[in-house]
């Protein structure tokens, strides 16, 4: 079994990546490490430094490895950014994926694609919000990554392949880089272990679906253990505040973390969750991990200095 993992420097694909190898998986990771580290990936690890706009280069690594499983993680991840360039964002999340489904094809390789549950949903969506919600993407990220599925699907209607995209949540565990939205648990570890009082925009009271990144790796090997395609959400079916997170996060250190407070962002999502309940029946698959588990080990991987190896 050989696995080509994108986007395999990053915090998700790196433990993918691990979790791969620890299963006996040959894997080969293309990245760009343009936010991804190979300090993340084990010692010599087959990672080709290709980005996923190359066509030509993405090609050339699938056929000569010829993946039986291709995990999609490469992406950019940066929803600030995509508003400001959308072209760029679509130029790597559509046409990068759009690269990963023909590399697919040429070697009858099955794709597993990361896609997003929290920012694809949008206002109006009930909570939590199962695969049936239409998508209403708030920014060009969602957008992009909605765009991307629709590729995927098409390919499995052209081609009867049986590709597969994860609309994770919002997913949180070490390794993650501590910038962004995303990476809220990691900053307020960091703000609780120096003693700092991190910063809430708004009230607290908005809401994510918080999903433990070992959780997520093995949504992903679930994925690709079946034959079907589809699409599936990958979280915990339960809102969590941000001011629940803090409590977590001062539980998990030991001493009540105290925020300051700043003025809302304009255009955040105020609640989100997903129903995984499509998961669990088709793929055997639950977000197994509590919440308190998954955040006391976040704060111990920062007291212990970020390591970029281990801490599942
Ligand atoms: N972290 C989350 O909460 C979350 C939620 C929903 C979906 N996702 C998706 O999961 C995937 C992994 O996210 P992550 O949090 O690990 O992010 P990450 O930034 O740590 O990982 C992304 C990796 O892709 C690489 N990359 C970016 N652009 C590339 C390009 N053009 N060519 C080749 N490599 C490129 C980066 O160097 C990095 O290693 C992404 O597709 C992301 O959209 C993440």
């Amino acid at each position: 079994m050989h696995a080509l993992v994108t986007g395999g420097a990053g915090f998700i694909g790196s433990h993918l990546t691990d979790a791969l190898l620890s299963r006996g998986t040959a894997v080969t990771v293309i990245d760009n490490l343009s936010t991804g580290r190979t300090s993340r990936l084990p010692v010599g690890v087959d990672l080709r430094k290709v980005d996923i706009t190359d066509t030509d280069a993405v090609t050339a690594v699938a056929e000569e490895v010829r993946p039986q499983v291709i995990f999609h993680l490469a992406a950019q991840i940066d929803v600030r950014a995509s508003v400001e360039d959308p072209a760029r964002d679509a130029a790597i999340n559509i046409g990068g994926t759009i690269n990963l489904l023909q590399a697919a094809l040429a070697v009858g390789a099955k794709l597993v694609f990361a896609s997003t549950g929290g920012a694809l949903y949008g206002v109006r969506a009930p909570i939590p919000s199962d695969e049936r919600v239409l998508p209403a993407p708030e920014a060009p990220y969602g957008t992009a990554k909605y765009g991307a599925e629709q590729y995927l699907g098409l390919f499995n209607r052209l081609h009867g392949t049986g590709h597969t995209a994860l609309r994770l949540g919002n997913v949180y565990g070490p390794r993650q880089d501590p910038s962004g939205e995303a990476g809220v648990v990691a900053i307020f570890a960091g703000c609780a272990h120096r003693g700092q009082q991190p910063t809430i925009f708004g009230d607290g009271a908005q809401t994510r679906d918080y999903v433990y990144v070992g959780d997520v790796v093995a949504a992903f090997i679930a994925a690709a253990a079946t034959e079907r395609g589809g699409i599936w959400n990958i979280g915990t079916g339960r809102e969590t505040s941000v001011l629940e997170l803090i409590q977590h996060v001062g539980q998990a250190a030991g001493r009540a973390v105290d925020p300051v407070f700043a003025a809302a962002r304009p255009g955040e999502l105020q609640r989100s969750a997903l129903d995984a309940g499509a998961a669990r029946r088709d793929l055997g698959w639950t977000a197994a991990t509590p919440i308190e588990e998954g955040i006391a080990r976040v704060y111990t991987w920062v007291r212990d200095g970020q390591p970029e190896q281990g801490g599942l």
